[in-house]
């Protein structure tokens, strides 16, 4: 199908619908990298090999070779002094590693990564997949490593993922092994990145490529608010239409590395990985470790179109859940309406009015179990605070389904109050390292999900509330980075392999719920968007975008948040003003237009609405119902950026068959004596006429697309309108 391999098992051309990736072995030796770009189907291409020295100097000047030579997967300590994907050390304290070249093996379909989110091919849906796995090995160290590279017939992507293992007599020590490393030309690349903090998540970043090394990570624990596992190479000048973009994304949700090099001999290595840093593997003989994905994707027509690999890679590979192509239900989370400060009968009064509305969820946020007023106490006491929520939790989800609402719940299952019952029970629970004062963060500790004890004891509480009542959504939050990473079992020739082992708890704790709740809805979140990476949409196919739900934060938030993630896997919800994150006041349609963009909600007191504002909610909500599967299954593009132009942002959704568009439109600043905007929109079907809703205009698609569309000012700041063309 797609993977193709010359006579003699030297080159390798993987090959995707509008893509091709080539490698080559070096002398019967190394594996080298040839060729990524627009599809090409010769296998001639030794020529490309960077292994262009006289033979003889060769064997006087290994290093000088090696040092240039453009690896697959590059090691350390043979003389390439670039950073390197794979440190090993042996018994003895070497940490040389030399792979060399062993054979290869073809296989149908893709292999499912073993404890760890991964993609997959549509299951009955025909969506075929093919893996080359490429086998290096260095015969010293005993070690065997294994490149594994699928593609799926639908995409552009390609999975990369790499599985070592020990077929030596003696321990092998794993201080470093990235998933995936791509050695090029630097051909006057920028580097694209998305950064950010609490309540400003995933801005997009941008510089010009340098000598040296840039580095994008994480040590916290999860991905975090601060960076995303994210890089692309972009050609000088790439725009959302043109340019050639290199882009790694990491299916992975805890520590990692995203890094670029360029050498003094003008080339440039990108990788990603897990962080090597207070990282560290025991191989035992016989034994494998198996990496977490990198998603790489080749775009030849500039960002959008490298969006759009993602967006779709992500629907039809990764995101599991049964509620992918569903229509999610529009909720009203209590988190912003009433804090802590909540009990039975204040829940079901904004159930109440919710339902006259058009809501159709409530989601009882933090502060349901245990003493928990405050956050200060109780997580890990997972037991319902029958003060507050009066008659036991299955008597107030019968109250809300009795209004015709689902019922949705919160729980932050990694976390342990110092002053809780279980931390009282379980000191030896949480997260340190013995004769150190634990470091609180949000006042909690963290709890040692490396133990299976503390895993299957959690899992049990978490799982034991749901079967309690009808409770159809789980929203899983995590309030703190991991920091003091020590367990108080894990010994001392295995803590380095504490944070990982930390995520495999994680998703070992996802995974059951998936599998004894399948038609739970689960949205993953972090204090806001601290854990949005593909790790998490494998296990929830939305999560918590932000804590800052004002709109015009929002519009570099979303941004950044769509560059790589579908439309319907953020969460956004309509917040009050002024909003509690930044204090500005917006008018509600544009909180709500911008909400739409999202999977929607409400996250303010809906009772103390206004009768007109009830009325825009209610209107909200059926825009909602309209335009939902738009927005889940349509393909995304953006127009113009605020972040940009400092005067407005701009996307649109095109339905797949092209028949209907929805373009957002927010102005953020007003200015006089300013001319209209001009949206150049794109997707449409260029000979069709599209019909604008609401309006008697109609447009050719080919204009809207070419002379674009004019969109009059709007008097005032942070304005917006949503623009609905339909194909007639
Ligand atoms: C952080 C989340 O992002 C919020 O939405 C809310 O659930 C709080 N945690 C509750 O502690």
């Amino acid at each position: 199908m797609a993977i193709h391999v010359s006579e003699n098992g030297m080159i390798f051309n993987i090959q995707t619908p509008n893509t091709a990736y080539m490698m080559g072995v070096a002398d019967k030796k190394y594996l080298g990298h040839l060729y990524y770009g627009k599809k090409i189907e010769s296998m001639n291409a030794k020529y490309l090999m960077r292994w262009n020295y006289d033979p003889h100097e060769k064997q006087k000047n290994k290093i000088d070779c090696i040092d240039r030579f453009y690896f697959e997967y590059a090691t350390f300590g043979v003389g390439d002094f670039r950073d390197s994907c794979l440190r090993v050390r042996s018994e003895q304290g070497y940490r040389v590693c030399e792979l060399v070249y062993d054979g290869y093996e073809i296989i149908d379909g893709k292999p499912a990564p073993s404890g760890l989110p991964g993609t997959f091919a549509g299951e009955g849906s025909g969506q075929k997949a093919q893996t080359l796995v490429v086998t290096l090995k260095d015969e010293v160290l005993g070690l065997k490593v294994l490149l594994r590279y699928s593609v799926f017939e639908d995409s552009d992507a390609i999975i990369r993922s790499v599985v070592a293992v020990n077929e030596g007599k003696e321990n092998l020590y794993l201080e470093k092994i990235l998933s995936a490393c791509l050695d090029m030309d630097q051909e006057g690349f920028e580097l694209v990145t998305l950064h950010g903090a609490w309540g400003r998540e995933r801005h997009i970043a941008s510089r010009k490529v340098t000598e040296g090394k840039y580095v994008v990570s994480s040590l916290r624990g999860e991905t975090s608010h601060q960076a995303q596992p994210f890089l692309a190479l972009a050609t000088h000048g790439t725009d959302q239409k043109h340019g050639d973009v290199y882009a790694m994304n990491f299916v992975y949700s805890g520590n990692f590395i995203a890094e670029t090099e360029m050498d003094y001999n003008e080339s440039i290595r990108m990788s990603m990985g897990i962080h090597p840093d207070g990282f560290e593997w025991v191989l035992e003989p016989g034994a494998a470790f198996e990496t977490p994905e990198v998603v790489m994707v080749y775009a030849a027509q500039g960002l959008g179109q490298m969006t759009r690999i993602f967006h779709d890679l992500y629907r039809n590979h990764l995101i599991r859940s049964r509620y992918l192509h569903r229509e999610r239900p529009i909720l009203v989370n209590n988190w912003e309406a009433t804090y802590f400060d909540f009990d039975s009968d204040k829940l079901v009064a904004i159930v109440k009015e919710a339902k006259a509305l058009g809501i159709e969820m409530l989601v009882m946020d933090d502060g349901w179990f245990g003493n928990r007023n405050n956050d200060e106490c109780a997580l890990g006491d997972w037991s319902v605070n029958e003060e507050k929520i009066r008659g036991g939790l299955a008597a107030l989800v019968d109250r809300v389904n009795a209004e015709e609402l689902k019922f949705g719940i919160w729980f932050e299952p990694e976390m342990i109050s110092p002053d809780s019952k279980l931390y009282r029970e379980h000191p030896d629970w949480a997260v340190q390292m013995p004769g150190r004062d634990i470091g609180m963060s949000r006042q909690q500790y963290v709890l040692d999900l490396t133990r299976q004890e503390v895993v299957d004891y959690i899992y049990e509480r978490v799982a034991g509330v749901i079967r309690s009542a009808n409770i159809e959504y789980v929203k899983w939050d995590m309030n703190r980075p991991v920091a003091d990473a020590g367990s108080m079992t894990l010994g001392r020739e295995h803590m380095g392999e504490f944070m990982h082992r930390y995520m495999l708890g994680v998703y070992q704790m996802q995974e059951r719920l998936l599998r004894d709740f399948p038609d739970l809805l689960l949205e993953n979140c972090s204090g806001g968007g601290g854990r949005f990476d593909p790790g998490m949409l494998y296990y929830s196919p939305q999560i918590w975008t932000s804590d800052d739900m004002d709109p015009i934060e929002r519009l570099a938030i979303q941004e950044g948040t769509a560059m790589l993630y579908p439309l319907s896997t953020m969460g956004a919800h309509v917040c009050v003003c002024p909003n509690h994150s930044v204090g500005r006041v917006t008018p509600l349609e544009t909180r709500a237009n911008v909400a739409l963009a999202g999977t929607f909600g409400y996250e303010l007191d809906i009772t103390k609405m206004t009768a007109e504002e009830k009325e825009k909610v209610i209107s909200f909500n059926r825009q909602y119902h309209q335009y939902h599967a738009l927005m889940r299954e349509g393909n995304y593009y953006r127009i113009a950026s605020y972040r940009e132009n400092q005067m407005y942002d701009c996307w649109q959704v095109v339905a797949p068959d092209r028949s209907e568009t929805l373009v957002t439109y927010v102005q953020v600043r007003f200015e006089t004596r300013r001319k209209s905007a001009r949206l150049r929109l794109e997707g449409l079907d260029a000979q069709a006429q599209y019909a604008l809703a609401g309006t008697d205009e109609v447009y050719a698609g080919e204009l809207l697309m070419q002379a674009g569309y004019l969109q009059e000012l709007i008097f005032g700041d942070y304005g917006s309108r949503l623009l609905h063309f339909v194909r007639r």
